[in-house]
């Protein structure tokens, strides 16, 4: 059965902390997300997300404090703003925006996080893996293939001349150039 991966930008002063919450009261949800934990939701660059989405994303889930809560003042205002201005980018790429979602979930509102992350993974699953069709092997950010392996040295001729001048300390003489 189709898994969708979800990566969780989340704010380590609520949402991360009400992630922990639900963990620690032993609450039940979907192991789908990876959780990467940012000092503030207003600290996530939009390429943050479309590298996810790059690195082989279904989904984002990004956890805020709630509007007024934000130990920054007005992180989540911006945020606000870039999910905004994201969704719409995605669209134009093709890519469903509701595979993005922000949600404000406080360090007490450890059921709430179940009840969000439980939800996000079934619209992702509804929607199916994503497909974005880049040149480079889907998982791999499209980078580079790595660089052939350096072929070894060929051998010098004068194996044994080198050898000597091991032996002595002395240079070995460049080879002389053939006469045409
Ligand atoms: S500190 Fe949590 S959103 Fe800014």
């Amino acid at each position: 059965m189709y898994e969708p991966r979800i990566v969780c930008f989340f704010c380590k002063w609520c949402t991360y902390a009400g992630a922990d919450l639900a963990g620690t009261s032993r609450k039940q949800y979907p192991p789908n997300g990876v959780v990467v934990r940012v000092n503030c939701s207003g600290r996530i660059d939009p390429q943050h997300v479309l590298w996810a989405f790059r690195e082989g994303a279904d989904g984002v889930l990004i956890g805020g404090c709630h509007p007024g809560d934000c130990h920054y003042q007005d992180g989540n205002y911006k945020t606000m703003r870039r999910v905004t201005f994201l969704k719409r980018m995605l669209s134009d790429m093709g890519i469903e925006p509701e595979r993005l979602r922000l949600e404000w979930i406080s360090a007490a509102e450890g059921e709430k996080l179940v009840h969000v992350m439980s939800d996000f993974v079934d619209e992702v699953k509804s929607l199916g893996a994503l497909e974005l069709g880049l040149t480079g092997e889907k998982g791999n950010g499209g980078a580079a293939k790595a660089p052939a392996k350096k072929k070894p040295a060929v051998k010098a001729k004068a194996a044994g001349k080198k050898t000597t001048a091991k032996k002595t300390g002395k240079k070995a003489k460049p080879a002389a150039r053939k006469a045409r």
